[in-house]
Order: C-alpha cells, then structure tokens, then sequence
C-alpha cells in the first residue's frame, strides 16, 4: 500500500482490509516506541471542524516518530485563496502525506489528483473511511471475527454509512441498515454493496424500520440525524427520524451480547437516548481510541519507508 491514497473503502481489497486491521492490532499491543515514521510530516488540511480525527492524527504522527501541521481553511482558502491543484502541489513539496477533510468528495479527489504524495479522506460529503477501519477494528476486537456479524445500522445513508457498509460488506459481515424513506443510500451505491458482500461471503439488506434491521443483531450502529453541512435541513430531518432513534427498547430487539456504536459527536435524546449511549453495551469510545489505532495502521502501511 506504500505511496497509495486512501480516499474511500471500496479501493481496497478484503485483504488490504485484513492488513490495516491487523496492524492497527499489532500497533495497539506493542504500544509506541515505534518510529516507522521518523522525520515524516502529516498535512492536517481540514475545511470543517473535527476532535477525533484531528486529534487522533496528529497522536498518530507522535507515537510513530513524525509530526503534523493542522491546516484550517481559513488559512488555506482551498479552492478560495488558491487552486485546489496549486495547493496540491504545493504542499507535495514540504510534506509526506495528506490527511484532508473537505466539504465535497470532488475536491479530495481533485486534491489527490495532483499531489505526488498519499492523500487520506479524513471525511467527504461521500466516505469517511478511517472511521470505519476504527469501526471494523472495534467489532473485531468484541467478537474475535468480522465473518458472518450481523451489524445494523440506522439512520443517515450519508458518508459514515457509506464507508461502513462497504467495510463490512468487504470483511464478509451481514450488514443491515434502516432509514427512513429518502435517506438511504443511492440505489446504485446500495447494489455495488450487496454484489460485494455476497463476493466475500456476507450479505446487505436496506430496510424501512429499524426494528427489522436491529433483529438479532450483533452491532447496533446510528449517526447523527443531520451531518456537518446538512444543518439547514435539520427541522426536516428530525421529523423524517422521528421512530428511528436507539432506545432501550430497540437495544432489546437485538442479541443480549449487543454492543452500541456511534462515531461521534453524538446527540442525546436524538438519534440515542443517554441510558443506551452511557449505558453497558456501548462501546463509543472504545470506538474513539481505535481511531488512533486504525490511522498508525493506515499512516504507516502508506507513508513508511520501512516493511511492516
Ligand atoms: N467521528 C469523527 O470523525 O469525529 P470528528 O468530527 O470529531 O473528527
């Protein structure tokens, strides 16, 4: 994966997938004292607001010996101030990866396009891939196997979903989502996702309630009912996510060794009630660790001149 970009999930391959997860695992055991990127520089260029991923990075970067500069956009004007391209390039020059977090998926591909170092979608309006490693990692870490995990998610077709979906359906899970009427994901996208479960073994099915996805389901998964950019919507959507919320009640309709997931930020009382998320089952922010576990993984396996 030396030199390569990861912009969405569905580039990579089950066995890629099992390699990051595998040295994500490996890094996390050993702990630090690794410096598999000595002297390597990480561009944090970020047009939206972000703890986690920004955070988590730039630990990542420490822990392996480099460093990271965060760019915020209005600094860098991306697109505004200079040419997407320019800054590309630019920054090719000073820098040995991108980790970017942009508004439209079109930019972090035109982004990478020109940049003669790996570029890593930190979150798009598409994919936010390094989630749903750190996701898969989680699940991984719970069950001991990916293989025939019946993870369901409900809420928002939009980019966590997207990258989860195509993840699970990559490791061979039985992937189940539920959202309401016009938010799930593209009809296209939805038929991509289930030939590749089907491919490495799994399944995905799109449902309308989330009753039917969270039946006997291993991992129970939701997002925000409104994503960074979507806040104009926000009154619109909370009406069409009424019912769509994980409560106790939902929790129940799953197996009762059923762990909770949510990538965060999370909004209590919206898409999860506060016992469900504080609550036994729920893994979130074992889930916000692995993000540092999962991106040493992906850092090292593209920007190291060393063989892991
Ligand atoms: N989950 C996630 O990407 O969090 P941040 O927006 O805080 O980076």
């Amino acid at each position: 994966m030396r030199g390569r970009d990861l912009l969405s999930i569905s580039e990579l391959t089950p066995d890629e997938v099992e390699l990051i997860l595998r040295t994500a695992l490996s890094l996390k055991r050993d702990g630090g004292g690794h410096e598999l990127l000595r002297n390597k520089t990480l561009a944090l260029l970020f047009e939206k607001p972000s703890l986690r991923t920004r955070v988590s990075f730039d630990v990542a970067m420490q822990e392996l010996g480099g460093h990271a500069i965060y760019l915020n956009q209005s600094e860098v004007g991306l697109g505004q101030r200079e040419p997407v391209a320019d800054v590309a390039r630019v920054l090719s020059r000073y820098v040995d990866v991108i980790a970017a977090r942009t508004y439209s998926h079109g930019t972090l591909l035109d982004l990478a396009r020109h940049a003669n170092i790996p570029v890593i979608n930190a979150l798009s309006d598409e994919e936010h891939p390094c989630q749903a490693l750190a996701d898969l990692l989680t699940v991984r870490e719970r069950f001991d196997t990916l293989r025939g995990v019946r993870l369901a998610f409900v809420g928002d077709g939009f980019n966590v979903a997207q990258s989860l979906a195509e993840g699970a359906a990559l490791a061979g899970m039985s992937f189940a989502m539920a959202s309401p009427a016009g938010y799930s994901l593209p009809e296209g996208t939805r038929r991509l996702i289930s030939e590749s479960a089907e491919r490495n073994g799994g399944r995905a099915d799109f449902y309308d309630t989330p009753a039917e996805a969270v039946r006997d389901a291993d991992v129970v998964y939701t997002d925000v009912w409104a994503s960074m950019g979507q806040e104009d919507s926000y009154a619109q959507r909370k009406e069409a996510f009424a019912g769509f919320a994980i409560t106790a009640g939902m929790m129940a309709l799953a197996k009762p060794t059923a762990i909770f997931m949510h990538d965060l930020p999370a909004h209590r009382g919206e898409e999860v009630m506060d016992d469900v998320i504080e609550g036994p089952q729920s893994v979130v922010f074992d889930q916000a660790e692995n993000r540092l576990h999962a991106q040493k993984a992906i850092l090292a396996l593209t920007a190291s001149d060393h063989a892991l």
